[in-house]
């Protein structure tokens, strides 16, 4: 069967080459006559894929030795406990940049530990555009925000100012274009969107602050575990991690994160100019704000909309429904979205307008 256009917002579209890898390393890794789901976390065929992935991440970032990168579960609702739970003493203050559900989420479980003060919010406008202006504590343990807001379709074009140092939920942008690392106590995300398979939480962090941790935690919630381990204290997601090392091996063949964000903001704006374009169309996020990597958009009225997503359903477009807390549709362009499907999106978009 034909490879439809896979527009999902995650677990989200994978780079071909990394799919074909992927599918002959199922079958037999390496002419090991095993496959790499049947290969032990503790073997050296394992070993190495592991450092392929916890490399790649840090040669794409350009992370130096004062970070790790560590490979865990529980997807990055984990870490929006996993965080406060560690380095928010009760008493102690948090910032947090509400900019969408996520960052709700993530607020709501720092609330169990310390104070939050909210940073900024966007709930009022329905969470269409990243806040021009932080209110922060001046003795913030950290500012807790959320690079892309996949379900609204927002992103920060830059990481924000801040005093206190700054931890960044990257799920839905992860890789997609450098980052100022040197900012940065924590970066993490859920793998499904940029990076691999859904199951992997990949958490890179400042060494330093696996010191800082405030209360006495479960063995498996405490950095310290991970880190001493190399993300083997328990049997890591292994399939996951090797599909993490072939797509950072996929993105530095395609020249990197710059070259990547180059590629990204060329896709988003032809996208995002057929939007403009046609008085059919109406882009959800304020143009200030708007995601390269989630498209929101609505077509006209209701009976337009069904329409649409259900011709595009024919033509082979997977996942174009908006989420249900915003409604109309999402294109999700991640790295891994080839021109090509960019291209049908826009030449079925201008078709429909035509007609419609
Ligand atoms: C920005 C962002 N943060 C957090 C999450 C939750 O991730 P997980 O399902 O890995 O817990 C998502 C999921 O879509 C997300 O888009």
């Amino acid at each position: 069967m034909a490879r439809k256009h896979i527009l999902t917002a995650g677990p989200a579209v994978m780079p071909e080459p990394v799919l074909e890898r992927l599918a002959a390393a199922v079958r037999d890794y390496k002419g090991r006559g095993q496959s790499v789901l049947e290969l032990s976390h503790r073997s050296a065929d394992f070993v190495e894929i592991h450092a392929r992935a916890r490399d790649g991440i840090a040669s794409l970032l350009g992370l130096s030795d004062d970070y790790v990168v560590l490979f865990l579960q529980g997807g990055a609702s984990t870490q929006f406990a996993m965080l406060p739970m560690s380095f928010l003493p009760e008493g102690g203050v948090a910032d947090y940049a509400l900019t969408g559900a996520w960052s709700m989420k993530a607020r709501k479980e720092a609330e169990r530990y310390g104070r939050v003060k909210v940073a900024c919010t966007g709930a009022e406008e329905g969470f269409r555009q990243i806040p021009g202006r932080l209110e922060q504590s001046g003795d913030a343990v950290y500012l807790h925000y959320t690079s892309n807001n996949t379900i609204y379709g927002t992103e920060w074009s830059a990481a924000p100012e801040s005093e206190a140092p700054l931890i960044c939920d990257a799920s839905s942008d992860i890789l997609s274009r450098p980052i100022d690392m040197a900012r940065h106590a924590v970066v993490y995300g859920g793998a499904q969107k940029n990076l691999g398979p859904s199951g992997v939480t990949l958490v890179i962090m400042r060494r330093d602050w696996s010191e800082r941790v405030v209360r006495e935690l479960p063995t498996m919630l405490d950095y310290r575990t991970h880190i001493a381990k190399d993300s083997a204290f328990n049997t890591p997601p292994t399939f996951g991690i090797y599909a993490i090392a072939l797509v950072c091996e996929w993105l530095a063949e395609q020249g990197g994160l710059s070259a990547m964000a180059k590629r990204n903001e060329r896709k988003a704006r032809r996208l995002y100019e057929l939007i403009d374009g046609h008085e059919l169309y109406r882009g959800h996020a304020a143009l200030d704000s708007r995601s390269l990597m989630n498209v929101t958009f609505r077509v006209g009225d209701e009976g337009a909309e069904k329409r649409f997503l259900a011709e595009a359903s024919e033509l082979g477009f997977v996942g174009l429904k908006g989420h249900r807390s915003v409604g109309g549709c999402r294109a999700s362009i991640y790295n891994a979205l080839p021109d090509e499907s960019v291209t049908a999106l826009c030449d079925f978009m201008s078709d429909f307008a035509a007609r419609n």
